[in-house]
């Protein structure tokens, strides 16, 4: 496997980065994570994701024992010592162990550790061209109430079940409603609807509660502003979903993906590979923002590259 893996104080390959079956980030899913990604040599939104980081780990009462510039250093030597120019790069830091006989948490060492693996899209090339089937799900997501989304986390019983069942009805990936039956999001990404209107600018909205708060969503939320349209974060029926004009997904894995069917409906009755205005242009938005330093930061060459 390609990559580079960073545990226990130590660069290794991938397939030696190994965790105890005793570790609470494997038993109890008692951990946080955050993922950035490389894109043509250069993180994007780096400082976002330390910040949500960071606000994960304090919300859990994790310490990683690592401070945030190391935290970033290790992220840019995984993707280096990786040799990647496109990277999926991911920090995390579990419970670890209490002591032996204890169920007390704070007996427990907590661990950093991270990684860089080759670009990982949530919808691949092909999926991209035409479009992704999306499912509203019969089955709720988690309620915020009992698993705050805004911490990264890897309770993701309800979205597999999730994308089975979506499967099932012939479709690619899932979005969760809430007891309400306002959409949520789902495995990995947001969601967004726009609806046209005439003798005005689309309306772009995106949930506002039970989400996580995705980089990539506030990206598309700042270049929808940017172009003039109204954005609104707000409570978002699945009915509503339906009847969109345009809907897309937002990811680290991929920035903004076209939704072409909602349960197997076509979306704004368009065929296949044809997309909205708005989404192409949020989409050719989000990656030009790549090359731009305000956004970006190359990865740093291993100090024995150095010129
Ligand atoms: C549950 C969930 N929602 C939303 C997102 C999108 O967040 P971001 O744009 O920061 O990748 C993710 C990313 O992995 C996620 O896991």
């Amino acid at each position: 496997m390609q990559g580079c893996a960073y545990i226990d104080g130590a660069f290794v390959a991938p397939e030696d980065a190994k965790i105890s079956i005793f570790d609470w980030g494997f038993l109890h899913s008692d951990a946080t994570y955050d993922v950035a990604h490389v894109w043509q040599g250069r993180f994007f939104r780096l400082d976002d994701h330390l910040d949500r980081f960071e606000r994960s780990l304090k919300a859990l009462r994790l310490d990683p024992g690592v401070t945030r510039e190391e935290m970033r250093s290790v992220m840019h030597e995984c993707v280096a010592r990786a040799g990647l120019r496109d990277a999926y790069v991911e920090v995390l830091c579990t419970r670890g162990m209490p002591t032996p006989g204890s169920r007390d948490p704070r007996s427990c060492t907590n661990r950093f550790m991270a990684f860089a693996i080759p670009f990982v899209w949530i919808a691949d090339p092909d999926k991209q061209r035409r479009g992704v089937n999306l499912i509203v799900s019969d089955a709720q997501r988690i309620p915020a109430q009992s698993v705050d989304p805004r911490i990264k986390n890897y309770h993701w019983l309800d979205f597999v079940s999730g994308l089975f069942k979506a499967y099932d009805r012939g479709g690619e990936t899932v979005v969760l409603p809430d007891a309400q039956g306002h959409v949520t999001e789902g495995p990995g990404f947001n969601v967004f609807a726009v609806f046209s209107r005439p003798g005005a600018a689309p309306l772009v909205v995106t949930p506002d509660a039970g989400v996580l708060e995705g980089v990539s969503r506030r990206t598309a939320i700042e270049l929808a502003r940017a172009a003039g349209y109204e954005t609104q974060e707000r409570p978002l029926a699945a009915d509503e979903l339906r009847i969109a004009d345009e809907v897309f997904l937002t990811s680290t894995g991929g920035g903004v993906i076209a939704i072409a069917q909602v349960d197997g409906q076509p979306v704004g009755g368009r065929a296949p590979g044809a997309f909205g205005p708005v989404t192409t242009q949020l989409q050719h938005g989000y990656w030009a923002l790549h090359a731009d330093p305000r956004y970006s930061e190359a990865v740093r060459p291993l100090p024995g590259d150095r010129a």
